[in-house]
């Protein structure tokens, strides 16, 4: 292999791990995201003129390469120039089941033509590759179909499910051995098959909150067959970035893990022991007060110190930009204001810092929960705008909720509560939130940006 070569994958390489050290903070993530596509560019561009003939390399059929590489660009632009930020959990569900997906058919291929003659190491990654790469790929296509709402998005538990999941992962096990200690093409198929439906079954009965942590999860999961086909095809970049994604995605996946107070097995398979959820009402029928944005501009007004609570239903109103004239108009009348983030409000890790950074808010007034947790007793007014599941004290007293054991934002310790939402329907777990029927709260209802737009307007005739 040419100098040039290993130096350009060297690039690459530190591009990755650039990136990755970029996207951990909202200050730099920008920037990050744009070395991460630098770095994957020149990959690219590297293996494909490396591999050409024309260095001696193996690559044939360039012209449908070419033109797989321009459709997959080309969907892949208008996709992520198109999609909402909230819908962007399952965009990432649907490219890391296709980049899972896509590392088992590259082994499926290594294997129908040249593994039969390979050592047990490389027999090995390519049964690991397939096993790993289709569950990623079953799991991601069914996870998108829940945060899409093309199905139920709640755990789905079918008749003797844990012993099915049991049976069909031991079965899948021991087809993968059999495959490495005796390779045959019709055996490959039949680990394929049950490796896509091991995949549906483990995803299944993940439901509600837990859905963006399998998201994680399956991520690494095709980081680590990307990782191991980059063995079976001989690409040490494809080992560094795969590597890099497996190591980061399990990482990501124990941090959310542990903000939602659960150990990941509960998470993936607390359904199969869980009671049925009974807390899923609409509250309808149970007095609440709701108040009118004259009603909570006066009650702002007064105040000497107001937190604001940023939830998913900010990100879906889009009134990032309202909320912060709201904040600078408070802030003018000497009112000490401040946001409090909860680690998993919204529905993608860092989702409140990055929508709020969107709108020029500084970071010093965004305070992480546990910071800003002893400081509710005293506050006056707390402003709830589209959270719901981060502030339900369910995760407290309610050992049935799928959210128990998570720790909440206080708001109910505050002297008084304002919910902006739009109905009485429930957060993303789907349970009742008590807070909403305190004497101490109010419900301004509406979509965020249209109330928060009237709240400034009252205050600033005020
Ligand atoms: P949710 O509990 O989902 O509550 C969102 C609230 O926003 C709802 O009460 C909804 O009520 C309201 N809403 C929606 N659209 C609105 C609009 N246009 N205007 C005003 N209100 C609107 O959100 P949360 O409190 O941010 O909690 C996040 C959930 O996601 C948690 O369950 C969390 O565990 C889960 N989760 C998140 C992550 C990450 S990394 N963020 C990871 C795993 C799980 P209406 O429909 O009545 O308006």
């Amino acid at each position: 292999m040419p100098t040039w070569v290993r130096l350009a994958e060297l690039a690459a390489a530190v591009l990755f791990i650039l990136a990755l050290k970029g996207l951990s903070s909202p200050k730099s993530a920008r920037r990050g995201n744009l070395l991460g596509a630098l770095g994957a560019t020149v990959a690219t561009v590297v293996a494909f003129y490396y591999g050409q003939k024309f260095f001696g390399g193996p690559i044939k059929n360039v012209q449908p390469i070419l033109a797989a590489i321009a459709v997959g660009s080309l969907i892949g632009f208008i996709a992520a120039r198109r999609v909402q930020m909230t819908q962007m959990p399952q965009m990432v569900a649907l490219f890391n089941g296709v980049g899972g997906g896509a590392a088992a058919v590259v082994s499926v291929i290594e294997f129908l033509t040249a593994a039969n003659s390979e050592t047990t190491a490389m027999l090995t990654a390519t049964v690991f590759t397939v096993v790993v790469g289709s569950v990623s790929f079953s799991g991601s296509i069914l996870t998108f179909m829940k945060l899409q709402e093309l199905m139920t998005s709640r755990p789905v538990v079918i008749v003797a499910g844990r012993y099915i999941t049991s049976l069909a992962g031991i079965a899948t096990i021991a087809v993968a051995i059999s495959l490495v200690v005796n390779p045959s093409n019709a055996v490959l198929f039949g680990l394929l098959f049950l490796s896509l439906i091991m995949g549906i079954l483990l995803v299944l009965p993940v439901g509600g909150a837990d859905v963006p942590i399998v998201i994680s999860l399956l991520n690494a999961f095709t980081g680590l067959s990307v990782a191991a086909s980059g063995y079976v095809l001989g690409n040490v970049l494809l080992i560094v970035a795969g590597t890099l994604v497996g190591a980061s995605g399990t990482l990501l996946t124990r941090l959310m893990a542990q903000a939602m107070g659960r150990p990941l097995t509960n998470t993936m398979f607390g359904a199969f022991t869980a009671k049925a959820i009974t807390n899923s009402g609409t509250g309808e029928d149970r007095p609440v007060k709701s108040a009118s944005p004259d009603d909570v501009s006066i009650m702002l007004a007064y105040a000497r110190k107001v937190i604001i609570v940023p939830g998913y239903g900010l990100a879906v109103a889009q009134a990032q930009n309202t909320i912060r004239e709201l904040v600078e108009i408070l802030s003018a009348k000497g009112i000490q204001v401040d946001y409090a983030i909860h680690p998993v409000a919204g529905r993608m890790p860092g989702h409140m810092n990055v929508l709020l950074a969107e709108a020029n808010v500084p970071y010093q007034q965004l305070k992480e929960m546990d910071e800003i947790n002893p400081e509710f007793a005293e506050t006056d007014v707390v402003l709830v705008v589209g959270a719901n599941d981060v502030v339900n004290p369910a995760a407290r007293n309610d050992p049935s909720a799928p959210i128990y054991g998570m720790p909440i934002l206080n708001v109910d310790q505050a002297q008084q509560i304002v919910f902006l939402k739009r109905s009485m329907r429930p957060g993303f777990a789907g349970i009742e939130n008590e807070v909403l029927f305190d004497p101490k709260t109010s419900l301004l209802f509406g979509d965020a940006k249209e109330t928060l737009t009237k709240v400034v307007s009252a205050l600033k005739a005020l």
